[in-house]
């Protein structure tokens, strides 16, 4: 199969989601098929609305939105309102979203769209992996059918809401367990990865550079972002975590990986939610998934500055955006 990669981004925006719709929609190498949305980094209804917002603000018109699960399989819903803000997307100011929502829930529209083009449709989550397992509980045909999972979340060192777990597998670890144990192709871009795509002042001067509306929102966003990031976690500067994983479907290099098994504590006191990676087989399991190791800094801000010089119109009176 030649040409875009179709996938789906399956997310709770927040403002690293929102980094991954821009990069999504500006990546002439993947076609973005529809935006899932899940409760995670605030409440449904607000990540939903968050990501009509992106959306609207980014042009994208002809993608739908489409409203998933509301709460974890079996646990109360956490949010992280600390990094993110009680909206979810707190630091820019967002007019009345004129993007509509899909009528259609996400899990269905999740399973029809992979079941309609068998072996094409690679999935992208970026928040708790609730969607995706209610997709594979109502339709097992799923995993046989999808090209390939690549999530955001995890760690094989150490987690960002608790010592062992990170935030999308702590919010929903049962959920996790059903992703990681489906047996498709899976690749955990975590917390190892993601930590080197810093946000730092000169790649916020280069973003809010490109000069464009949704180059200047997200500008704003992440320099929310960093304040939240600074202040919770002692980080000089944000880690942009989606991104990451959109960025391995558009261009594999700039991420390096290596194939271990994973498994997903669901009952641990101390460790609920830990993704426990066995890089040297001592468990007795195959690899159940590429792990993603290494990040081509460099190579990614390129990546997403590239992108975003595409996304939007040009503000009154500049010239077109160049989109080398
Ligand atoms: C993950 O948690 C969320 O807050 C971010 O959007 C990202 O998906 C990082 O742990
Ligand atoms: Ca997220």
């Amino acid at each position: 199969m030649s040409g875009p990669r179709p996938i789906v981004l399956d997310c709770d925006p927040g403002h690293d989601d929102a980094l991954a719709i821009l990069l999504a929609h500006g990546s002439p190498a993947v076609e973005l098929l529809a935006i899932t949305t899940v409760a995670g980094n605030q409440t449904l209804e607000k990540t939903t609305l968050n990501a009509r917002r992106v959306c609207t603000v980014a042009g994208i018109r002809d993608v739908p939105v489409a409203a998933g699960c509301a709460r974890p399989l079996r646990r109360p819903l956490t949010t992280a309102a600390q990094i993110h803000g009680a909206s979810g997307l707190d630091g820019a100011d967002f007019d009345e979203p004129t993007v509509p929502l899909s009528d259609r829930p996400a899990v269905e529209l999740l399973v029809e769209t992979v079941m309609d083009r068998p072996g094409e449709v690679t999935l992208v989550p970026t928040g708790p992996l609730t969607n995706i397992a209610m997709a594979v509980r109502r339709e097992p045909g799923i995993v046989s059918r999808v090209r390939e999972v690549v999530l955001m979340g995890g760690a094989f060192t150490r987690g960002n809401v608790t010592p062992a777990a990170e935030f999308n597998i702590a919010v929903d670890p049962e959920a996790a367990a059903v992703v990681f144990e489906a047996g498709w192709p899976l690749t955990m871009v975590g917390l190892d990865l993601t930590h080197q795509a810093l946000a730092t002042p000169a790649v916020l001067e280069r973003i809010e550079a490109v000069g464009t509306a949704p180059a200047r929102t997200m500008g704003r966003l992440l320099r929310f972002f960093g304040d939240a990031y600074r202040r919770e976690a002692g980080l000089a500067s944000p880690p942009v975590h989606d991104p990451c994983a959109v960025a391995r479907v558009i261009r594999p290099e700039l991420v390096e990986v290596v194939d271990a098994f994973v498994a997903v504590e669901t009952e641990g006191r101390w460790t609920s939610g830990m993704t426990v990676t066995d890089f040297r087989g001592t468990l007795g399991r195959p690899p159940n998934a590429q792990v993603a190791t290494r990040l081509d800094v460099a190579g990614f801000w390129d990546l997403i500055i590239e992108a975003l010089a595409r996304v939007g119109a040009p503000p009154a009176g500049r010239g077109p955006v160049a989109t080398a």
